[in-house]
């Protein structure tokens, strides 16, 4: 089926994703192509509106990237963001000159009712991060709002619909910045706006078809949600041409390896393998008690595991990783993005036989993960699991780690996220989970005295785990949670709450 597309045409910016991300969330079908792309490929999709990029370069320099000027005669509504505009300005034959650089948040004044800005008051912020700036207009241009550095903050001919803006209505710093984006869709470029996640999971289970083939797919689960949703996109791509590998470190949390098995072998379609290495993490684990020696064995471990049962399936195609956007930013290069696959904990295996990686989410920020997720049927607990670390509670548990501290722990830590879970707070709370400290204290319970575990627990908020705060988790919930793993879960005998944000601390305790 054919959607009403807008094509993104990108220029190198920092934020092309998420300018594609807020079109998806206006509910449009956004491609991006590169700048490159020819004239004829973009008449090609028959786009409704398209959408130039901001970028790294000036315009005003020899080599800076261009497009074919009649891109602005094709009578597609076009709208320039900060490079895009001044672009626009410069192939339209106005002048941009390097002015003056503004960047951070800045006052908008809305000078003209502009369908651009229905809607939206006429003073309002935005987000400006430029080092060029239009000084004239090209001929049949208007400025439309203005900021105190910059006059013409953004520009328009709505004869021809070409619109120009030198702020960033896609960053959130932008409060009316998604209204900007769906009045150019809805409004300028008429879109009817009823495409949805299930179209995108659909159309990329078609595209992953075409690109697999006959070809076999290796995939490494964790039980986190991007391994799980990039497992059932591909099985419902290619069946049981999909071999799903899950490694159980044993350093898991209460039942979850048993959910993952249950989840994967209980209605979709893929060869599903468990390979039970607890006893092999733990022999390895046994009298270390560094934290990044832990790391470090469990990466190793890990890797030689997968190595191994690879091996036994043999020569494998495509090696699949639920890589996801926010990786590919962080890591700057595919490079990093491709640790991700074997939790984050080690590298890249390179024993395993394999041509080529394939990354089904590579393109989709978590929350839009998430939707996809709930659109195939995963269970809501695989889509809305908590981050964990691939460590695992090897990196709860300070000092070495034993099995019997692993079942204390994964018995106190059931109870946290249960009761944070039944007080409603699980989905507004980022991390919470208990961690065995490697102190013991004296208590009293009956009339006996105890030398017992010391279990902290660890609860923030955040929005990407780069910086956190600690939750402002109700006393009475705390209570119960303390009461409750004092009784019920064994070996301990007091129960802490750490309130240290990040910085300085981290959220992990190791
Ligand atoms: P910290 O402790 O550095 O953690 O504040 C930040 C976020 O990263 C998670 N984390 C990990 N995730 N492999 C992972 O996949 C790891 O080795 C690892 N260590 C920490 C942590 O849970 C938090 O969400």
């Amino acid at each position: 089926m054919k959607h009403e597309t807008v094509v993104v045409l990108d220029f190198g910016g920092q934020y092309n994703q998420l300018i594609a991300r807020r079109i998806r969330e206006a509910h449009v079908f956004s491609l991006i192509l590169p700048y490159t792309a020819p004239l004829s490929r973009i008449r090609a999709v028959e786009p409704k509106g398209i959408i130039l990029t901001g970028g790294p370069s000036s315009v005003c320099a020899p080599d800076a990237p261009r497009v074919d000027p009649e891109l602005f005669a094709l009578g597609v509504p076009v709208l320039g963001i900060c490079y895009g505009a001044q672009l626009m300005c410069h192939l339209l034959g106005g002048d941009v000159g390097a002015r003056q650089r503004e960047y951070g948040l800045a006052e908008l004044r809305i000078d003209h009712g502009s369908p651009l800005f229905e809607g939206i008051g006429a003073e309002t912020s935005c987000w400006m991060s430029h080092t060029d700036q239009i000084a004239r207009m090209p001929t049949g241009f208007a400025a439309t709002a203005s900021t105190g550095a910059c006059p013409v903050a953004a520009m328009e001919d709505s004869g021809r619909r070409l619109y120009g803006v030198q702020f960033h209505p896609e960053v959130e710093h932008t409060p009316c910045g998604q209204h900007i984006i769906r009045n150019f869709l809805y409004d300028i470029c008429g879109c009817a706006g009823d495409w949805t996640m299930r179209d995108f999971a659909l159309e990329s289970i078609e595209a992953l078809k075409r690109r697999i083939g006959d070809e076999r797919v290796l995939l490494a689960l964790s039980g986190g949600v991007d391994s799980a949703v990039s497992a059932v996109m591909l099985s419902r791509a290619v069946g049981r041409r999909l071999t799903c590998l899950f490694v159980d470190t044993g350093l898991m949390r209460k039942d979850e390896g048993d959910e993952v098995e249950r989840v994967f072998t209980g209605g979709f379609d893929l060869r599903f393998l468990r390979v039970n290495a607890q006893e092999r993490f733990l022999a390895r684990l046994k009298g270390v008690s560094d934290p990044e020696r832990k790391r470090k064995i469990i990466g190793e471990e890990f890797i030689r595991v997968f190595e191994e049962e690879a091996r036994k399936i043999g020569h494998v195609h495509f090696l699949a990783q639920g890589t996801i956007y926010p990786d590919v930013v962080e890591s700057g290069s595919g490079h990093a993005a491709v640790i991700k696959s074997h939790h984050n904990v080690g590298g890249l295996p390179e024993h395993v036989d394999f041509d080529e990686i394939i990354e089904p989410l590579r393109d989709l920020f978590k929350d839009e993960v998430r939707a996809v997720g709930e659109e195939l049927g995963l269970p809501a607990s695989m889509v809305w699991r908590q981050p964990f670390p691939g460590p695992g509670l090897a990196i709860r548990i300070l000092g070495e780690v034993t099995a019997e501290k692993l079942d204390i722990l994964r018995e106190a830590d059931a109870i946290c996220r249960a009761e944070i879970a039944s007080a409603g707070l699980d989905r507004e709370i980022w991390q919470y989970f208990a961690v065995l400290t490697n102190a013991r204290s004296v208590g009293v319970m009956g009339d006996t005295r105890t030398y017992d575990h010391v279990l902290a627990l660890r609860a923030v908020t955040s929005v990407d785990a780069m910086t956190a705060d600690w939750a402002r988790i109700p006393y009475d919930v705390l209570a119960r949670i303390s009461s409750r793993i004092i009784n019920e879960a064994p070996h301990i005998n007091r129960v802490v709450y750490d309130i240290t944000s990040k910085p300085p601390g981290t959220i992990e305790w190791e």
